[in-house]
């Protein structure tokens, strides 16, 4: 195979981190060679080892999210999956949801669907263009019918973080399911289920948590049932032709991915040994650079928080005068630095960040980058930017 282009500068880790650390290449051989029978399924060694490398990885999460059983979280393909369990699993006809205008489409199109399908209705309510979501106007926001409060703890577009503990302590005194996106933030910054009120919560493996693409998982709270997105075997109760209830094989039909979830769990044990305080300690500098040199270009506007306020290691910024695909484009063939441009999965987050037409460049720093790559980085644009401007 071809080594990765050793200048390359990697900024696109919202979307998918790299590089991933050894540990989870070397755990995804290992079960390949040794433990890649089908779990739950037989009760031979090797199944029995297929079987262990699910159970570890449950584990492992559930001490990285607060989660007091393993089994309450099932495996997914990613968080869009997860995010599909939750809303349509939950939902029924005549039921209401408050989410916000920062969605991803992995929130929005599901609840769209299901407006049309169940005839369910749905508030987004507004953050302000920088993506500050003011708990207050989200209580306004819920009805009687209210069943399901839906917000994605990172904006993918913006950076901005919701303000989930008071989101969930909200949703709790309303009676109301609190389902949080944390595509953007499991791994990097510190989630714990019980302390933030969260019933559902959805992640992705490939993202924070260092582990490889068709790998996620929803934790469910204990006290919801879902209906089953999917039905099939899961190597229990095989004489009845109804899903079992025992989780976590209820939401878990068909052969999983156990080498992913191998390499998801050396993701995720990666994580907890360096510390999600940590990783977000250095996201946080290498984010802070990246705003403040960005700020600092003439024609560069930077979407999203002020510097130095809080957000994830998400910056988007539109170049005046360049389109950003230009300007990703440039960055990729001139100077080997991989961007995200375009628009970013969000149609509401670009209207509240006032880019519907434009669009915008997306640099996300991830735990392995170094502060000289950002500086190289800030220097690029710089260029892209006089070259357009003489
Ligand atoms: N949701 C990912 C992103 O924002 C793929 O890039």
């Amino acid at each position: 195979m071809k080594e990765p282009n050793p200048t390359l500068i990697y900024l696109d880790n919202a979307a998918t981190s790299w590089p991933k650390p050894p540990e989870v290449w070397a755990a995804m051989e290992a079960c390949l060679k040794e433990a890649s029978a089908n779990p739950g399924r037989g009760s031979h060694a090797m199944a029995i080892r297929a079987s262990r490398v699910l159970f570890e990885g449950r584990k492992s999460l559930a001490k990285l999210f607060h989660i007091a059983n393993p089994n309450d979280i099932a495996f997914t393909m990613n968080a869009t999956h997860a995010l599909n369990m939750a809303i349509q699993g939950l939902l029924q006809p005549g039921d209401h949801v408050v989410s916000t205008t920062l969605e991803h489409n992995s929130i929005r199109r599901p609840l769209e669907a299901l407006k049309r399908t169940r005839g369910i209705e749905v508030t987004y309510v507004a953050t302000d263009a920088a993506g500050k979501l003011d708990p207050d106007r989200v209580e306004a926001a819920i009805t009687p019918k209210t069943k399901l409060l839906a917000v994605s703890h990172g904006s993918n577009l913006l950076g901005s973080i919701a303000p989930i503990s008071d989101l969930g302590a909200l949703a709790r005194r309303r009676g109301v399911k609190f389902l949080v996106d944390a595509a953007q933030t499991a791994g990097a910054l510190p989630i714990d289920v019980e302390a933030m009120g969260i019933d559902l919560l959805a992640f992705p493996g490939h993202k924070g948590l260092m582990g490889p693409q068709g790998t996620g998982g929803l934790y469910i709270h204990p006290g919801i049932d879902l209906e089953p997105l999917m039905y099939g075997g899961t190597g229990s109760r095989s004489e009845s032709p109804d899903q079992p209830t025992a989780r976590p094989d209820r939401y878990e039909a068909g052969t999983p991915n156990t080498p992913g979830i191998a390499g998801l769990t050396a993701g995720v044990d990666f994580v907890r040994k360096e510390t999600v305080e940590a990783i977000a300690r250095k996201e946080r500098k290498l984010t802070d650079l990246l705003v403040s040199g960005l700020s600092e270009i003439p024609g560069v506007s930077v979407l999203g928080p002020a510097p130095g306020e809080e957000r994830t290691a998400v910056v988007s910024f539109t170049v005046e005068g360049v389109d950003p695909s230009e300007t990703a484009f440039i960055l990729d063939q001139q100077f080997q630095i991989a961007v995200r441009s375009g628009f970013h999965c969000t149609p509401l987050g670009h209207e509240t960040a006032g880019t519907t037409e434009t669009g915008a460049v997306r640099a996300s720093p991830g735990y392995f980058n170094a502060e000289s790559e950002i500086v190289s980085f800030i220097d690029a644009v710089r260029e892209i930017r006089r070259a357009f401007h003489p």
